[in-house]
């Protein structure tokens, strides 16, 4: 990875990793990881989580309680169903992310309806409004970013629609879109918005992180069996004291403290204008070279584009080639896996180096594709 980055700034046009997650990481976070071992029942443990505490609400753009879980983000999905909810789960459902969603409501013995709608379609605020208007639901599961098909969907208005006309909460995957592009989340109304440490954040993978709304806690005090290690009640009342209620990767909030103060200084909204002009990089070169957005015009996510190659042009061919170039990209998702490819660019990745890319797959495609075609 040593030319890759420059140590001071980050990545400067040479980074060749472009996986939707796990993201290229900068190598002062990796350096982090190294701290020393302590108790997390220490002070010092208690100093750096402190740290980590007042720093997160600033990324989560919320006056709540941020906390992180040693967990994937799939964890805190879980979380908010057994530690909230009784009553039936209205689960948005766009691509295989928001499905799996669902999925795990039904599977927690939830009473859950799916309001599915077209993979590359943005989930509308109408469709989960009409859906609300004929049925009382406890929470609406929706995921803002679905990385699988590269689609974003107006996460405030859905949100605005949940609250105007029920009393559902508005649990939110940010998974793919906290820290890369506008989340909001006191604005919005989200009792939830849950992220991984290895997407926007641009840290390893194996933390989760999110917020919850005091609607969502009241929710949780009320409910009788929660589980014990994804309870909100437990988690809640060892934050109070700086601390996780089980042992958390300290390696991991390391890290974080020294990612957030990166972040910070970055600052927020210029780190969403940075993911904006990465995604405008892409969708100024996409149709010169041949390739198509997967997505709907107008939902192309700011973080992953899921491109459909030029007509002749094999997916999974392309990427292996590109692969025996030292690049790292992403393959399509799912169903999508052998006609799509995906450009995680998000995280610390710079426009130059997502350009730098795409010319790369500019090359390598038209040497597999017969010259009449690209395009085309
Ligand atoms: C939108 C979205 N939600 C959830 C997940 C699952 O996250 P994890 O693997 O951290 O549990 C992913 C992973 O790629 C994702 O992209």
């Amino acid at each position: 990875m040593s030319d890759n980055f420059d140590s001071t700034t980050g990545s400067t046009g040479q980074v060749r990793f472009f996986n939707p997650g796990p993201v290229w990481v900068r190598p002062q976070v990796i350096q982090a990881l190294t701290g020393p071992m302590m108790s997390h029942r220490s002070q010092a443990f208690m100093d750096l989580y402190g740290r980590i505490q007042e720093k997160l609400p600033k990324v989560f753009r919320t006056k709540g309680a941020v906390h992180t879980l040693a967990s994937s983000a799939t964890g805190v999905w879980e979380s908010v169903l057994v530690s909230c909810v009784e009553g039936p789960v209205l689960a948005c459902s766009n691509g295989s992310f928001s499905d799996k969603w669902g999925e795990m409501g039904k599977r927690l013995g939830l009473e859950t309806d799916v309001l599915k709608v077209e993979w590359g379609k943005p989930i509308l605020a109408d469709d989960v409004r009409k859906k609300l208007a004929e049925k009382k639901y406890a929470a609406v599961t929706v995921v803002h970013n679905e990385t699988s098909t590269g689609t974003i969907s107006d996460l405030a208005a859905i949100a605005k629609a949940v609250r105007d006309n029920s009393d559902a909460l508005v649990f939110a995957d940010c998974v793919t879109s906290l820290a890369g592009t506008r989340v909001e989340t006191d604005a919005w109304g989200l009792d939830a918005a849950i992220t991984g440490s290895q997407k926007a954040l641009a840290l390893p993978p194996g933390l989760a992180v999110f917020s919850v709304s005091e609607r969502a806690m009241a929710a949780a005090k009320k409910k009788k069996f929660r589980g014990l290690y994804l309870d909100l009640v437990d988690i809640e009342a060892f934050a109070l004291k700086k601390q996780t209620p089980t042992t958390p990767c300290i390696s991991l909030l390391y890290a974080l403290d020294v990612q957030l103060d990166h972040i910070l200084a970055e600052g927020i909204e210029n780190r969403w204008a940075r993911h904006d002009a990465m995604l405008k990089a892409v969708e100024e070169w996409a149709p010169k070279a041949g390739f198509r957005f997967f997505p709907e015009k107008g939902a192309q996510s700011p973080t992953v584009s899921a491109l459909i190659p030029p007509e002749g042009v094999n997916a999974e061919e392309l990427n292996k080639k590109m692969k025996a170039e030292k690049w790292t990209p992403g393959s399509g998702y799912g169903k999508l896996k052998a006609t799509s490819i995906r450009i995680g660019h998000m995280g610390d990745v710079d426009v130059a180096s997502v350009k730098a890319l795409c010319a790369a797959y500019e090359r390598v495609a038209a040497g597999l594709s017969s010259p009449a075609k690209v395009g085309a």
